[in-house]
């Protein structure tokens, strides 16, 4: 019996029955910090301390001094331009390849995102496309850490400081992510995270923002919280705002969630540089490469390339389903923002009906995103919960349909 046969091609799975450590992970803490909201009857974040506490320690974590928990990540976005006074007329730039919310807070704030091309390897935002979209009317660019990889933070950083323009980090694939030192969200204007149900501490839903400059974080908390001042009467408001909190629920199970995450985090690094090693054996598949100058990933998912070529002309599609058939639980890449039926026929109404971008989206062509999104392969950061042999089950997979990849294409058998 030919034992090496992938799944796809009737041999034994290469995890039959074993299972990836499932996510969201939870025990009794989160019990017991749910219990107690109950019971305090203190439900939202205006009576009790779960939230802002989480927020506060959420941003220490990162070394930043202030923290706010919002309702999500898409709303965290959108409250930091307030904040940066980023609004119509003003430009934003965005990495092509990331979360529709990335470009979506732009617009929500009446801005027009500038949707910028990515480096190669790193998947993370080009900063000479970035400087060369720099006009008159940039006001910051958004650096999205692409599956926790940060992008070129000493350019980035250099580059919005001689251009006089903010850096809004958007980190919500980067909880525990390090850069010289330093946490991820805590170098720009504001670090936006999210906690999302798939994210690597989540409540179901929640966002958190941090930052260092106390005029900033004031802005902030008044905007996500009804437009009132701190002093002031309930009833003051004094700024055009919504109410963006996140609830004491939320709060009580992230600070749980935060207080096991640095035993998850080391886990996770250890196993993504162990799958790194061994996926570079394997002809036609290289992982996102790891910046020297990142002592910490948070991996919200494990990223990497795959060359057609070298799998005989296997479709990515069917690569990652021969995969999951060896029992390898994956994700997809998102497409290029330039190549969403929201950008492509300008949708933006009924909210920007008078406003919208003059930008024509569908004759942009990003080629290094757009190739990206139909060359790599994301899998989903449980895995890297599991251990060393769990890991590398995931190479032994992939180099097994490698090995069968012209029997595999030829046969059309996934
Ligand atoms: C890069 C990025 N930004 C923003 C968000 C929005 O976060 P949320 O889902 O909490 O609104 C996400 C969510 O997946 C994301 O991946």
């Amino acid at each position: 019996m030919n034992t090496d046969l992938p799944a796809a091609l009737g041999g034994t799975p290469v995890r039959g029955t074993q299972q990836y450590p499932r996510w969201p992970q939870w025990d009794e803490a989160e019990r017991a910090g749910l219990n107690a909201v109950l019971d305090s009857g203190s439900w939202w974040s205006g009576d009790g301390a779960y939230a802002t506490t989480f927020a506060r320690d959420f941003a220490h974590y990162h070394n930043a001094r202030f923290g706010l928990a919002l309702t999500n990540g898409t709303h965290t976005l959108e409250a930091a331009m307030v904040a940066c006074e980023i609004g119509e007329g003003d430009e934003v730039i965005v990495p092509a390849l990331t979360f529709v919310a990335s470009a979506g807070a732009v617009l929500a704030v009446n801005a027009t995102p500038v949707i910028v091309d990515i480096e190669t390897e790193t998947l993370c935002i080009d900063i000479d496309k970035a400087e060369a979209a720099i006009t008159d009317r940039t006001k910051a660019i958004l650096g999205v850490y692409v599956a926790g990889a940060p992008p070129d933070l000493d350019r980035l950083i250099e580059l919005c400081a001689r251009k006089g323009i903010r850096l809004i980090e958007d980190c919500a694939h980067a909880h525990g992510t390090v850069w010289r030192g330093q946490g991820a969200g805590s170098f720009g204007s504001f670090g936006s995270f999210s906690f999302q149900s798939s994210k690597l501490m989540t409540a179901g839903e929640g966002g958190a923002l941090i930052c260092n400059d106390e005029t900033l974080r004031a802005r902030a908390e008044s905007y996500i919280n009804c437009g009132r001042s701190e002093d002031g009467h309930w009833y003051h408001h004094p700024n055009l705002g919504s109410n963006l909190r996140m609830t004491e629920w939320q709060g009580a199970v992230l600070s749980s969630q935060l207080a096991r995450f640095p035993s998850q985090n080391s886990i996770r690094n250890a196993n993504a540089i162990r799958l790194s090693a061994a996926l570079a054996e394997i002809p036609g598949l290289s992982a996102q490469p790891r910046d020297p100058r990142m002592d910490s990933q948070g991996n919200y998912c494990f990223v990497w390339h795959y060359d057609r070529e070298s799998f005989a002309g296997l479709s990515l599609r069917s690569f990652e389903l021969a995969m999951e058939q060896e029992g390898i639980p994956l994700g997809v890449s998102y497409p290029s923002l330039n190549t969403l039926e929201v950008f492509r026929t300008a949708n933006f109404g009924p909210r920007l009906r008078n406003s919208a971008p003059t930008t024509d989206y569908a004759a942009l062509h990003l080629p290094i995103a757009e190739h990206a999104a139909t060359s790599t392969v994301w899998m989903e950061h449980r895995v890297l919960l599991g251990t060393h042999e769990d890991v590398l089950d995931v190479a032994i997979a992939a180099a097994r349909i490698q090995r069968n990849a012209a029997q595999l294409t030829k046969l059309g058998a996934t």
